[in-house]
C-alpha cells in the first residue's frame, strides 16, 4: 500500500484536550480504518497508545506519524479513546481488546447486564440465539460466555465488521457467527430464541416513541412472538400500556441506575412484572398489589430503587417495610419501623420542616452538618442551589428530602440507615 500523504492539519490542542475528539479523530472510511487496526501494524500501534491521555494526543500523534501512515495514527488513537470510554461497561481487560465505534458503545449493553440476561436464557434452556441488532457484540460476546451459539446480525457494515472483530478478539469467534443484513430479512427459525435491541437513536439524540426505533418495537414482537423464546431490550421509561399481554416486563438497575428494560416471552408467565438489581441479582415480583395507602410520616423513610420504581412495584416494598406513602404522587414510601430491604434505601428521619431555606440553613447549623446530600421528589428546586444557599459547615453529614407530605412542600432531615 503507498504511504499516504503526510500533510494532515494536527488536531487542535484545545478540542484534544476536551474530550470530543474522536470523531474527528476517526476517518470517514472507517472500514478502512478497522483493517488498518486489524493488521499486525495496527494492533502493535494500538498497543502502544493504549494509555495515551487527551492533552497527550496531539504530540503522540505527531510523533507517531514520522514511522506510521498518519490515517492509521488516527484510526489508533481515536480507538485508543473509545476503549478507555467503553471501559466503564466491559471492564478494562475486556475493553483493551476489543473494537468499538463511537455509536457502538453508546448503544452497547454493558456487560453486568448482558450476562444477566444471558443467563436467564441459559437458564430457560436456550443453547441457540438470533442476536438481531448486534451492534458491536455486546449482547452476542455475554450469550456466547454464557455457551450460547449465537447468529448476530446489524445491517450497518463497520458494526458488523466490529462485531466480528469482538468475536475473534475475546476468543469466542466459534459460538457467534456475525451476519451483515437487514433484521427484517433474516431466517430465525432454528434458534431457541431471538433477542432484539433496537437502535434507538435518531439523527437528534435518543427516540422515544417505541414505533420510531430501528426496527420498530411492532416488528420486535412479531419476530418474538413467531419464537419460541424471546427477550426485547427497549428503554426504561416505556409507558406499561406498550408491553404486550403476551409478555413478562423486567426493569433492570445496576448499582442503583436503571439501565432497560427487558420484554419476555416465552417465559411462562405472561403479564408479569419483576425489578431486577444488579450486582446480585436481586429480583422483586410484582403481585398486583394495589397503590399503598398514603399515611402520616413515621420516623423511616424508603427510597426505592429505580427500577422498582419503573416497574410500579412501590406497593410490594411498602408492604415489605410496613409503611405506606407520604404523598399519593411521590415514591418515597415512610414507616415506624426499621427494616432493611435490598429494593430501597432506608432512612432515619430526624426532622421534618416546612420548605423554608433559612430554617434549613439554621438547622444545619446547629447540628454542625458540612456535608448535606440533597435528595428530591416532587420538589422543582434545584439541589445544587440549595446547597449553595444554606452553605453546609462542619465535621457531620445529613441527607435533606425535599418533597410533599399531604400536598404541601415539606423538607424531611435524616440520615442513611446502616
Ligand atoms: C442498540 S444497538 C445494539 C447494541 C448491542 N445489543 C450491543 O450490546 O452491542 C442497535 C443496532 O441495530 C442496528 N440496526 C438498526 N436497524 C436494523 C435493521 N433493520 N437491521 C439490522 N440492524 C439494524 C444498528 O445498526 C445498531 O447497530
Amino acid at each position: 500500500m503507498p504511504d499516504p500523504p503526510r500533510t494532515r492539519p494536527p488536531i487542535p490542542a484545545d478540542t484534544a484536550a476536551a474530550g470530543h475528539t474522536v470523531h474527528r479523530l476517526a476517518h470517514n472510511d472507517p472500514v478502512n480504518d478497522l483493517a488498518l487496526l486489524l493488521s499486525p501494524e495496527g494492533r502493535a500501534l494500538l498497543d502502544e497508545v493504549r494509555d495515551t491521555e487527551p492533552a497527550r494526543e496531539l504530540a503522540v500523534a505527531t510523533r507517531l506519524r514520522r514511522d506510521h501512515p498518519a490515517e492509521l495514527v488516527s484510526a489508533a488513537l481515536g480507538q485508543a479513546r473509545l476503549r478507555q470510554r467503553a471501559a466503564a461497561k466491559f471492564g478494562a481487560e475486556d475493553a483493551g481488546r476489543m473494537f468499538f465505534t463511537p455509536n457502538g458503545v453508546e448503544q452497547s449493553t454493558r456487560a453486568s447486564v448482558a450476562a444477566y440476561r444471558a443467563g436467564r436464557l441459559r437458564e430457560l434452556g436456550v443453547t441457540s440465539v438470533a442476536d438481531l441488532c448486534c451492534g458491536i457484540g455486546g449482547d452476542a460476546i455475554a450469550l456466547a460466555r454464557a455457551g450460547i451459539r449465537v447468529l448476530a446480525v446489524d445491517r450497518d457494515p463497520v458494526t458488523a465488521a466490529t462485531a466480528r472483530a469482538n468475536a475473534e478478539a475475546l476468543g469466542l469467534a466459534g459460538l457467534i457467527e456475525v451476519r451483515e443484513a437487514d433484521v427484517t430479512e433474516v431466517d430465525t427459525a432454528g434458534y431457541d430464541a431471538v433477542f432484539v435491541d433496537p437502535a434507538r437513536r435518531g439523527g437528534r439524540g435518543r427516540v422515544f416513541d417505541p414505533e420510531a426505533y430501528s426496527p420498530p418495537l411492532s416488528w420486535a414482537v412479531g419476530a418474538a412472538l413467531a419464537a419460541p423464546r424471546a427477550a426485547l431490550k427497549i428503554a426504561p421509561g416505556i409507558p406499561h400500556e406498550v408491553v404486550p399481554a403476551a409478555a413478562e416486563a423486567e426493569w433492570i438497575s445496576d448499582g442503583g441506575d436503571v439501565k432497560e428494560a427487558v420484554l419476555w416471552f416465552g417465559t411462562g408467565a405472561p403479564g408479569a412484572v419483576r425489578a431486577t438489581l444488579l450486582p446480585g441479582p436481586r429480583t422483586l415480583l410484582g403481585r398486583g398489589l394495589p397503590d399503598p395507602a398514603v399515611r402520616p410520616v413515621g420516623r423511616y423513610l424508603y427510597e426505592p430503587d429505580g427500577a422498582v420504581i419503573r416497574a410500579h412495584l412501590v406497593a410490594e416494598v411498602a408492604e415489605e417495610v410496613g409503611g405506606g406513602l407520604l404523598d399519593p404522587t411521590i415514591a418515597y414510601v415512610t414507616a415506624d419501623e426499621p427494616r432493611p430491604t435490598p429494593y430501597a434505601t432506608g432512612y432515619e428521619i430526624t426532622d421534618r420542616l416546612p420548605f423554608n431555606v433559612k430554617k434549613l440553613k439554621a438547622l444545619l447549623r446547629e447540628r454542625e452538618v458540612g456535608t448535606l446530600t440533597v435528595k428530591k421528589r416532587g420538589s422543582a428546586v434545584e439541589p445544587e442551589e440549595l446547597r449553595r444557599k444554606v452553605r453546609p459547615q462542619g465535621p457531620n453529614a445529613a441527607t435533606v428530602f425535599l418533597t410533599r407530605v399531604a400536598g404541601a412542600p415539606t423538607m424531611l432531615i435524616g440520615r442513611p440507615l446502616r
